[in-house]
């Protein structure tokens, strides 16, 4: 126990886990009728990986992720007392994927739920662990984002199949004192209907073709596209303005890598220059609730978060609709 107010959660350890096999724009183009040129202009996307049904699921990367993250804190687990997984689609209802995590890592200690946000469900974990670690509840938060959306594509939709990607990402976090955090997490549930993806197991529901379509995902992505170039800049300039932040001060935008020329018009609209917006969306497409924290894992890899602490913002959009922003340093 920590029992220290305003104190908030540094991340300490990051993981994450690709599934080995690998979707490229010419695969697709086979399966439906589009091309390299197409997606790579419309989206930066060149490959994404997909699971093997034979190996991974929603919870086996959430487990590997978070195996990694744990490693890569070099702490005991048995002082983690919280455990959040965030997915939209998992493989069980339950028992919950926090708890599997919980069982693999040796977290034994720890309170586990799950969260559903879609897309930003990773940063609504992220801020709903900073809210336990702030009040002193616990000391050591474990946060996962895990999504396997190869399993709700329709790879007859070439609107949608071309932009989804499956994986895991996981980060430990530590409550510190002298840390700066804030976060705006906002929602339109009014607007919900251009992403929807309807649950097959409805008693009284009847199988039929229009029904079995409405369970895979389904997206209006142009009114996707104009909410997120929209509202993500906006929320982004709200948190920096209750922080007294200015732009310029953030060493990295990291944001929900959903379409390459999404961030590049956050980017503009922001008056920051694109090397602060870090991406992988080139060759992972968009995992949802899995999107940012593999990226970070990617950055540490490459080194972009290992001298000092770097002043970052994260935020992500998505299904709901719902989006957010949390500034930070990692
Ligand atoms: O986590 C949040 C999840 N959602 C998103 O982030 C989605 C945000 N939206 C987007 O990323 C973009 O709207 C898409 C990439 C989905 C689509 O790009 P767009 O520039 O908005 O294309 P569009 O839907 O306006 O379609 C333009 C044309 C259409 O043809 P016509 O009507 O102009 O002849 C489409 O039929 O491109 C066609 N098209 C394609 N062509 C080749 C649509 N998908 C494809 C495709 N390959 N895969």
């Amino acid at each position: 126990m920590n029992g220290t107010i305003s104190s908030y959660g540094r991340v300490i350890g990051i993981g994450s886990y690709l599934p080995e096999k690998i979707l490229t724009n010419d695969d697709l183009a086979k399966i439906v009728e589009t091309n390299d040129e197409w997606i790579t202009e419309r989206t930066g996307i060149k490959e994404r990986h997909i699971s093997d049904p034979d190996k991974d699921t929603s919870e086996s990367m959430a487990i590997e992720a978070a195996r990694r993250a744990v490693a890569d804190s070099g702490i005991d687990p048995l002082k983690i007392g919280l455990v959040i997984v965030a997915c939209t689609t998992p493989n069980v209802l339950f028992p919950v994927l926090s708890a599997s995590v919980q069982a693999a890592v040796d977290a034994d200690n720890a309170m586990c739920f799950d969260v559903n946000a879609a897309c930003p469900g990773f940063l609504h974990a992220f801020v709903t662990a900073q809210n336990y670690l702030r009040s002193g509840m616990v000391e050591y938060a474990l946060v996962v984002g895990t999504e396997n959306l190869s399993n709700y594509m329709d790879f007859t939709d070439r609107s949608t199949c071309i932009l989804f990607g499956d994986g895991a990402g996981a980060c430990v976090l530590q409550a510190q004192k002298d840390l700066s955090y804030d976060a705006i997490m906002r929602a339109a549930g009014k607007r919900s209907e251009c992403m929807h993806c309807e649950s097959y197991m409805q008693k009284g529901k009847e199988k039929t073709p229009e029904f079995l379509k409405s369970n895979y995902i389904q997206m209006d992505g142009q009114t996707v596209f104009k909410f997120a170039v929209t509202e993500v800049p906006k929320v982004i300039e709200d948190l920096l303005s209750r922080t007294g932040t200015s732009a310029d001060e953030i060493d990295y935008f990291i944001l929900h890598q959903a379409n390459r020329r999404i961030i590049e018009s956050v980017a503009k609209r922001l008056k920051q220059p694109i090397e602060k917006f870090p991406m992988n969306i080139a060759k992972t497409g968009n995992t949802s609730s899995a999107s940012i924290p593999i990226l970070l894992d990617e950055m540490k890899k490459d080194g972009l978060l290992g001298e000092g602490k770097k002043k970052v913002i994260l935020s992500s959009f998505g299904a709901g609709l719902l989006w957010g922003a949390i500034q930070t340093e990692i």
